[in-house]
C-alpha cells in the first residue's frame, strides 16, 4: 500500500463515519453465534483505526451500539457491551501511543457502571492525542441528540447554524462538535442511515458496500477514501463556484 497511501492523503483532514454492519450475518454463514461475529467485529475496529491516520483521516466516528440495539436480545447486548468494554480497556495505551484521542458519543446515563469506568479510562488515557479523533458512538440515537439540542434552542432566542452544533456536539458528549462528516461508509449491503449523525451527514458522500464489517479492512477504507476523491461535491452551487470556495 506504501505508494497509494501518499495518494489518498486529503487536505483538508476528513472526517469518515462508518456504519460497521454485518457482524451477525459474518457469523451466521459460517456456522458461528452473533456474538462471535461481534468479537471479529472488535477486531476489525482495531485494524481500521490503524490504518486510517495514513489515509487523511483526521476524525474517525464509528457506529458501534445504536439506542435501538437495546432492543435484541439481552445475551447479545451484553456480550457487545462486554466486547466494547474490553475494546476500550485494552486499546487505551494503542491509541494512547498511537496519538489517537478517543472519545465515546451518545448517552451514558443507561451504560453499565464498569463500561462507564472503562469509557472514563479510555477518554483520560488518550486525551492528548492529536493525529486523530477516535469517536466511537455508543447507545447514539442521532435523534434523540438533535431533539435534545432543539430543547435547549427554544431558551434562546436566535440561533445560528453553527451554535446549533456545537450544542449537539455537547449533548452527545462528544464536546465539541465535530466537523461535518465529508464520508459515510455503510458496510454489510444495506442502504440506510439507522439514526447516525443525520445532521453531520447533511452533505457526506455515502459509500455502499455489501462486505460484511467483519471483513473490512484497510484495503477497502482506502478504497472508499479514493472514490470519495474522485467525487464531486457541489453543497447545492453549480461546479465551477463550488471549486472556488
Ligand atoms: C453490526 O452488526 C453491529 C451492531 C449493530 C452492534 P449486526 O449485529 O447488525 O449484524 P447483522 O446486520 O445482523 O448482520
Ligand atoms: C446500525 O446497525 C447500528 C450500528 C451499526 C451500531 P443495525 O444493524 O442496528 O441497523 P438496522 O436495524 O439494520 O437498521
Ligand atoms: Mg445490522
Amino acid at each position: 500500500m506504501g505508494n497509494s497511501k501518499a495518494r489518498v492523503i486529503s487536505d483538508p483532514l476528513l472526517h469518515v463515519a462508518i456504519l460497521l454492519d454485518g457482524n451477525g450475518r459474518w457469523a451466521a454463514a459460517r456456522g458461528l453465534a452473533r456474538s462471535e461475529g461481534h468479537r471479529a467485529g472488535v477486531a476489525a475496529v482495531r485494524r481500521i483505526v490503524r490504518a486510517a491516520p495514513d489515509l487523511g483521516i483526521g476524525t474517525l466516528t464509528l457506529y458501534a451500539f445504536s439506542s435501538n440495539n437495546w432492543e435484541r436480545p439481552a445475551p447479545e447486548v451484553c456480550a457487545l457491551l462486554a466486547l466494547l468494554e474490553d475494546f476500550l480497556r485494552n486499546g487505551a495505551a494503542e491509541f494512547e501511543a498511537e496519538r489517537i484521542r478517543l472519545r465515546v458519543i451518545g448517552r451514558r446515563d443507561r451504560i453499565p457502571r464498569s463500561l462507564l469506568e472503562a469509557i472514563e479510562f479510555a477518554e483520560r488515557k488518550t486525551a492528548a492525542g492529536r493525529r486523530m479523533d477516535l469517536r466511537i458512538a455508543l447507545d447514539y440515537s442521532s435523534r434523540d441528540a438533535i431533539l435534545r439540542a432543539a430543547c435547549w434552542m427554544i431558551s434562546s432566542l436566535e440561533v445560528t447554524e453553527r451554535e446549533f452544533a456545537r450544542r449537539l456536539g455537547q449533548v452527545t458528549n462528544g464536546g465539541t462538535p465535530a466537523p461535518d462528516v465529508d464520508l459515510l461508509i455503510r458496510t454489510g449491503g444495506e442502504r440506510r442511515l439507522s439514526d447516525f449523525m443525520l445532521w453531520e451527514c447533511a452533505y457526506a458522500e455515502l459509500f455502499f458496500t455489501p462486505r460484511m464489517w467483519p471483513e473490512f479492512d484497510a484495503a477497502d477504507l482506502e478504497a472508499a477514501v479514493e472514490d470519495y476523491l474522485g467525487r464531486e461535491r457541489r453543497f447545492g452551487r453549480l461546479p465551477e463556484t463550488a471549486a472556488a470556495s
